[in-house]
């Protein structure tokens, strides 16, 4: 792993800290000395991962949250404050993919990415811009890392829906960096290629899931690690302050 000083003193808050990258990234930011909120649904979870963060040494807050939820999201940012205190760098890893040809109409599934992905990043960047903002004009390192994906940029049958979601959150980093740049808060997308995360248990249709094309992708490319992009979080985080890394794209080394 890349080595790079310690984030002793930061203070993060990660979204989809219940598994995969953003599971990987809150253990590996609180290895690095922060203190870490783990935002994601599912409560045990993200207890047994803030044990293991204690266990190793390390500080970690659970919360559960639900980034489709508005009130949710401002309690878990109460909770988080009262805490932990000012948050001076935030993860949105939160995310669902769930590919399906568009004419089989799913809008549940429809709705549910574009509320995850595009909007729940909106409802984390609503809640924790403040703290950003008020951390770098005292002169902190303050820092929005959003997870995008592969998918904004190249086409996928069956995977229109997630890459607009994509695509959109692409965008959205780009237009928010111009709001949040001018005040020092740097911005950082990352676009991961196939990385063996959860993701892919949940899609509902036997021929795209792990069992059929999707399980044949990860056999044919062979996936990055959580920890991969986790290691990308540390490294921009810590930087020095002038050093924005704007926009990664990170592939597996046989991705197309
Ligand atoms: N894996 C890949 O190949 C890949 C490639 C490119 C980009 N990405 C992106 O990477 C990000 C992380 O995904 P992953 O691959 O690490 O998959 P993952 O293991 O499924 O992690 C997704 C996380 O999001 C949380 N989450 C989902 N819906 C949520 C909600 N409504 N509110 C709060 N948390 C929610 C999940 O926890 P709960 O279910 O407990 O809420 C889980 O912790 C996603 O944005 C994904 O689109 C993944």
């Amino acid at each position: 792993m890349t080595p790079y000083p310690p984030l002793a003193g930061r203070t993060a808050v990660v979204t989809g800290a219940a598994s995969g990258m953003g599971a990987a990234t809150a253990r590996l930011l609180a290895a690095q000395g922060a203190s870490v909120a783990l935002l994601a649904r599912r409560e045990d979870r993200l207890k047994e991962l803030a044990d293991e963060i204690a266990a190793a040494g390390g500080h970690a807050l659970p919360v559960a949250a639900d980034v489709t939820d508005q009130a949710s999201v401002d309690a878990a940012a109460a909770l988080v404050g009262a805490r932990l205190g000012r948050v001076d760098l935030v993860v949105a890893a939160a995310g669902v993919m769930l590919p399906n040809p568009l004419d089989d109409g799913r809008v549940d599934e429809w709705t549910r990415m574009i509320d995850t992905n595009v909007t729940g990043v909106l409802r984390t960047v609503r809640a924790f811009t403040g703290d950003l903002v008020a951390a770098a004009a005292e002169g902190a390192a303050a820092d929005l890392v959003t997870v995008s994906s592969i998918g904004a940029h190249v086409v996928f049958p069956n995977y229109a829906v997630y890459g607009a979601t994509k695509a959109a959150l692409t965008h959205l980093a780009a237009s928010l960096r111009s709001e949040l740049g001018p005040r020092d808060v740097r911005v950082t997308n990352i676009e991961p290629g196939l990385t063996d995360t959860e993701l892919g248990t949940h899609v509902d249709n036997a021929q795209l899931g792990p069992d059929g094309q999707l399980g044949a992708m990860f056999e044919a490319i062979g996936p990055l690690a959580a920890e991969d992009v986790a290691d990308l979080v540390g490294y921009v985080a810590s930087r020095p302050r002038r050093v924005n890394l704007r926009q990664i794209v990170v592939l597996p080394t046989r991705q197309a």
